[in-house]
């Protein structure tokens, strides 16, 4: 199955200058503890952005569209239907980005791994607008207390697809 994690700010902005728009502490490692031990699927310009890659303990699966490349440490995949009959049949499989390959898959997804960021911020790059409708709240845990901190104040959720909503 495939898992969508995702940091979105206000207006569903996600990315800007080909980073992400906020540091938030202790989001990191809840994307470490989430994706561990599975395979990660992102788009190639995401790849680029890590600071240290690959990300350890997890299969890093990069999509591109030049044919053949090869990056060190990366399963790499040449289309979106190349990415998913290489993906992992048994278990959850993480997209981790960023804009265009969220667009992409996220007609496949069916749980959503969200930190909602409460601001706005000048960005380029933009999750599709989720139908919340849609999707069931499985679990929220906000952080009202990181106003005082960080300016803004986030929530971790969980959501799943309903059943009946891609008739
Ligand atoms: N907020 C968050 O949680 C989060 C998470 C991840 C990323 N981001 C942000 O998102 C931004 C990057 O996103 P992005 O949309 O610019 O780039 P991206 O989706 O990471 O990568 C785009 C690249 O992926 C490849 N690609 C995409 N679709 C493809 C397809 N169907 N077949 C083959 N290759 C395909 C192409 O690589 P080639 O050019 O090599 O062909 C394309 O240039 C950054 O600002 C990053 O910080 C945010």
């Amino acid at each position: 199955m495939f898992s969508i994690i995702v940091a979105i700010a206000n207006h569903f902005a996600i990315g800007k200058d080909n980073r992400l728009l906020c540091h938030i502490p202790g989001d990191l490692k809840r994307f470490k503890q989430i994706t561990a031990g599975h395979t990660v699927i992102m788009g190639k310009k995401t790849w680029e952005s890590l600071p240290n890659r690959p990300l350890t303990n997890r299969v890093n699966m990069v999509i591109t569209d030049i044919e053949g490349e090869q990056l060190e440490g990366a399963l790499m995949a040449y289309s979106i239907e190349d990415a998913v009959n290489k993906a992992d049949k048994e278990n959850e499989n993480f997209i981790i980005g960023g804009g265009t390959i969220y667009r992409q898959f996220f007609p496949l997804a069916d749980r959503l791994y969200l930190t909602r960021v409460n601001k706005d911020f000048e960005a380029d790059t933009f999750f599709p607008v989720i139908n919340f409708e849609e999707w069931t709240l499985i679990s929220e845990e906000p952080h009202p207390e990181a106003f005082s901190t960080e300016g803004f104040d986030f929530n971790y959720q969980i959501l799943e697809r309903k059943k009946n909503s891609i008739l």
